[in-house]
């Protein structure tokens, strides 16, 4: 495929103007709200607004919206994005007001992850019962177990630990297990827990999701549980999850179907108003995972969400096992 003469224009007229260069350059890093682009821009709402209209024309950006706010990135494929990425590998990484915009980029980051810090470090003691408000935990728990499969497990990773409620749930079907988490007072919890429950070879360490250090292909059950709707970049999140799993494993995801309960961006730290089936698909495929499957549970009461549980597996290499 090849895009015509005349859409090859439209593309890069929508590109051939510095505030829509400069958007096409930030979300390159991330996805991003609106608001969030009016910030390092330092432009008004209405004129950000136009040109991501004129570049989601174009086919350059998607948009989609998320309760009352609406993010928008880079389409994930097509000649479109080729020639994006093209007229942005040719901008010099030097460049003064590129430069400036990932400055501000990177303070609208740190402002964003120091809220959802403070968040959990305030609520790491109470984190059981909040957890619990909107979700019926057993029957999430009881599906959870249902998904990982029987095991045993060689060696379970759980990102986004937090108390270490699935590591304890998990942990006894597993011989190691490592839970992994940015906050120190969840860590702590966690660590308290998990000699509860006995685990003993069940290691809690401070790290972050993105870039977690961890061996590729080293675990064969992944859980991320709860955790991305808390974060800038879910999509790199389910990536680096997925680089995780080894030949024959399975990652498992627990977050909310899409919904309106606007109030727990304030009050709760959500970024995202839970995930459509399309875009957790599309993560995951691009973590070079298979065998999407989605099971969503019902809330427990009538004002609370409804859980989705996806698994993927890293289908084991036919000529590896061969050898
Ligand atoms: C809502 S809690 C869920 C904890 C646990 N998975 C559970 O379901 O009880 C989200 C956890 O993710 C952690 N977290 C948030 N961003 C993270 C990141 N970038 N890397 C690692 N952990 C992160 C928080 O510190 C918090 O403990």
């Amino acid at each position: 495929m090849s895009l015509t003469s005349g859409k090859a224009v439209d593309v890069l007229r929508a590109a051939g103007e510095p505030s829509r260069l400069r958007i096409l350059a930030l979300l390159a890093h991330e996805e991003l709200a609106v608001l969030e682009l009016c910030r390092v821009l330092d432009q008004s709402q209405p004129r950000v607004s136009r040109h991501l209209k004129l570049l989601a024309e174009a086919g350059l950006v998607e948009r989609f919206p998320d309760g009352a706010w609406v993010f928008y990135r880079l389409v994930a494929t097509g000649d479109a994005r080729r020639l994006t990425d093209e007229i942005l590998r040719m901008v010099d990484p030097a460049d003064d007001v590129l430069l400036r915009d990932i400055e501000r980029l990177q303070a609208v980051r740190a402002e964003r992850s120091a809220e959802a810090d403070a968040y959990f470090a305030r609520n790491a003691a109470r984190w059981d019962e909040i957890r619990s408000l909107y979700v019926a935990e057993a029957a999430v728990e009881g599906a959870i177990l249902k998904a990982a499969g029987p095991g045993p497990f060689k060696r379970l990773v759980d990102l986004g630990s937090g108390t270490g409620r699935m590591l304890t749930l998990l942990g006894p079907h597993a011989e190691t297990a490592v839970g992994l988490d940015l906050s120190q007072q969840m860590l702590n919890i966690a660590r308290a827990h998990v000699a509860e429950a006995g685990l003993e070879r069940c290691e809690l360490r401070h790290g972050d999701i993105f870039g977690t250090r961890l061996p590729g292909q080293s675990a064969d059950l992944v859980v991320v549980h709860q955790v991305l709707h808390y974060l800038g970049d879910p999509g790199a999140a389910v990536r680096e999850a997925g680089r995780l799993v080894a030949e024959g494993g399975r990652l498992i995801i627990v977050d909310f179907a899409p919904h309106h309960l606007e109030f727990l961006r304030e009050l709760h730290q959500h970024r995202r108003l839970g995930f459509a089936e399309a875009e957790m698909e599309r993560w995951v495929h691009e973590a070079g995972l298979a065998k999407i499957r989605a099971t969503a549970l019902p809330p427990a009461r009538h004002d609370g969400l409804t859980v989705k549980i996806w698994t993927a597996e890293r289908v084991r290499n036919p000529h590896r096992s061969a050898s």
